[in-house]
């Protein structure tokens, strides 16, 4: 199985989680891109959906699933997604498609986050994926040279804006050992809007794609 059946095999097996009548958080990506397809099926049989970017609203669009404010649905019973790079723990690097902030918005507001990888995204330490982290234009340098004083080596992503008109600055050379204090450490430099870690918040189910099937680990 090349990666993208992977990915689409975790994508399918995301389905079992929605019920009739919920309203489904969306991610951002190609792995969620094949669980938009496939709930084009379903879209009389939801709600809606919540999504966490502008390209994933206007795929939802386009199978006919009706795209809600999460300021008018309140919490969402779940919340679908992918990501970069998983520990078997569930702490994620999200943020490749530079749609982390909104993807960490949903995720809060969501009671069981699913998240769907095909097995070349399970690590046993976070960081050989760059780390991803959405900064206010002005503060980009500010937020580089404090990142560099932790030891990683910033490269901001060229011609590339979020959906909320900020930047990006990617972090290598992290060997993130413990992600949930890095989240912290990061969240809190001044200028930093989100950074990809979800750590605190990470996910409750991963469903790992292989070429024996998706096994699913819990929380
Ligand atoms: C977007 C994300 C994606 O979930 C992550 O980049 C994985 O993408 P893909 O499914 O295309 O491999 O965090 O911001």
């Amino acid at each position: 199985m090349n990666a993208d059946a992977k990915k689409k095999a975790a994508a399918l097996a995301a389905l079992e989680y929605v019920e009739d009548g919920m309203t489904v958080g969306v991610g951002t990506g190609t792995t969620v891109n094949h669980f938009i397809a496939a709930l084009k099926d379903r879209r009389n049989r939801i709600a809606g959906a919540v999504s966490s970017s502008e390209a994933s609203s206007r795929l939802l669009r386009e199978a006919g699933v009706e795209v809600r404010s999460l300021n008018d649905t309140g919490d969402l019973a779940l919340y679908v997604d992918g990501a970069d790079e998983s520990t078997r723990h569930l702490a994620l690097i999200k943020g490749g498609g530079g749609a982390l902030t909104r993807e960490k918005i949903v995720a809060a507001a969501s009671r069981r986050f699913v998240c769907i990888v095909d097995e070349s995204k399970v690590v046993d330490v976070l960081g050989r994926f760059p780390l991803p982290v959405e900064v206010i234009p002005m503060a980009r340098s500010l937020v580089a040279r404090k990142l560099a004083a932790m030891g990683g080596r910033p490269v901001l992503r060229q011609g590339f804006k979020t959906d909320n008109g900020n930047e990006i600055l990617d972090v290598h050379n992290l060997r993130i050992t413990d992600p949930a204090a890095l989240e912290a450490e990061i969240g809190l430099l001044v200028g930093v809007v989100e950074v990809g870690l979800f750590a605190r918040r990470g996910a409750d189910v991963l469903l790992v794609a292989g070429d024996s099937g998706v096994q699913a680990l819990k929380r």
